[in-house]
This record gives C-alpha cells, structure tokens and sequence, in this order.
C-alpha cells in the first residue's frame, strides 16, 4: 500500500524550509502532495497560480511530489486525495501552540486523519515568507533562504511595485 501525506500551508512563497521538509517527508511517504491553501482572509503577494507554478518548478525533481490547490477544511480535502495524512513543518517553540491548536481541531474535525510533525532543519528555523517578503521588497539578497525561482519572482514582483 503506498502512503500518501498532504503538506499544506500559503506557501506565499515557497521556501528552502519547506523545501528541506518536503525532501525529508519523502523518506517517509511514497507521495506528497502540497497543497496550497486558498484562504480569502489573507492577502497573498503571490496569486495561488503563481505560487502553483513555483512550486511545480521547485518540485519538478521529484516525481512523487505533486502540487495542488484546496478550498474548505484541509481534513476533507486530505480524504478526497485517499490519503489520512497532514504533513506540517515545526520551527522554533512559537510554531508550537499554533500547530496543536490546529491538529487538535483536525482531530475533532476528523478521527481518521492524522498530523505528523517534523522538525523543520536548523538552518531554516528562523524564516517565515513574511520575513523573506519583507527583506526582498527593501532589496535585501534572499537567495540563500529560497529556491532560484523564488528568488527571481521575487524581484520580478517588487521591481513592479
Ligand atoms: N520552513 C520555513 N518556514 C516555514 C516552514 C518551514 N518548514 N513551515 C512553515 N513556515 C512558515 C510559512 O512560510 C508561513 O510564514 P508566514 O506566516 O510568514 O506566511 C508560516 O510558517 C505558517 O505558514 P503555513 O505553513 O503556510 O501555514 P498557514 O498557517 O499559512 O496555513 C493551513 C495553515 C493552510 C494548514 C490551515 O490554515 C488550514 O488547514 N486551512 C484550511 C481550513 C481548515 O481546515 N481549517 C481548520 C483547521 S484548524
């Protein structure tokens, strides 16, 4: 039976820390799928197409890594891909309350779905995309934080603005 874990997050952008859990969770699952949540709360730099097209490009190494996008609960959207699943990134202790007040409610939500947490690598345990956004938009070099692509839209978007 293959195993398949569903990573979900804003990804507004991708980042190497997702990236390096996204690397690790394959030693773990046979396939996993990033899903890129659609939340009409939130103002994203990056249109969900946009941050679709990154992460296919970034992913395109590895075949059994596929990118989507979901509306509504994550626990619904995780069965309808056959998968029981939630693969989430832990960075420093203040990921901590947030994450388990939001597996908690996916466990209520659904008793057969499960999280599972990794611990995010050191190097990457102090970014966010937030702070990555905001060093880009003043001109400060990102490059060593996210994937070439990344870097490059980056630009693109700021140099617009
Ligand atoms: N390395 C670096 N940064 C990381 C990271 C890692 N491994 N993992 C997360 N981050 C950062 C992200 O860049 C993001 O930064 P930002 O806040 O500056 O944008 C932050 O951590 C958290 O982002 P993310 O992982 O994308 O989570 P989120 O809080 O944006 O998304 C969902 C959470 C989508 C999983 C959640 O809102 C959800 O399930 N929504 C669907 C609706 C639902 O079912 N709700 C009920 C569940 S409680």
């Amino acid at each position: 039976m293959t195993k398949t874990a569903i990573y979900p997050g804003s990804f507004d952008p991708i980042t190497n820390g997702h990236l390096s859990i996204i690397r690790r969770g394959l030693e773990i699952f046979d396939n996993i799928v990033v899903a890129v949540a659609i939340n009409s709360d939130k103002k994203p730099l990056f249109t969900t197409e946009e941050r679709l097209e990154m992460i296919a490009e970034v992913v395109s190494p590895y075949p059994n890594v596929s990118v989507d996008s979901f509306t509504g609960l994550l626990v619904e959207y995780v069965v309808s891909q056959g998968s029981n699943v939630i693969l989430r990134g832990l960075r420093a202790l203040s990921d901590y309350e947030y994450e388990f007040q939001m597996a908690l409610m996916n466990r209520r939500l659904s008793r057969d779905v499960q999280s599972v947490f990794m611990m995010t690598d050191y190097k990457w345990f102090y970014i966010s995309s937030t702070i990555i956004k905001e060093a880009a938009q003043h001109g400060g070099s990102v490059g060593a934080l996210v994937p070439e692509v990344v870097e490059k839209r980056l630009k693109q978007k700021f140099a617009k603005k």
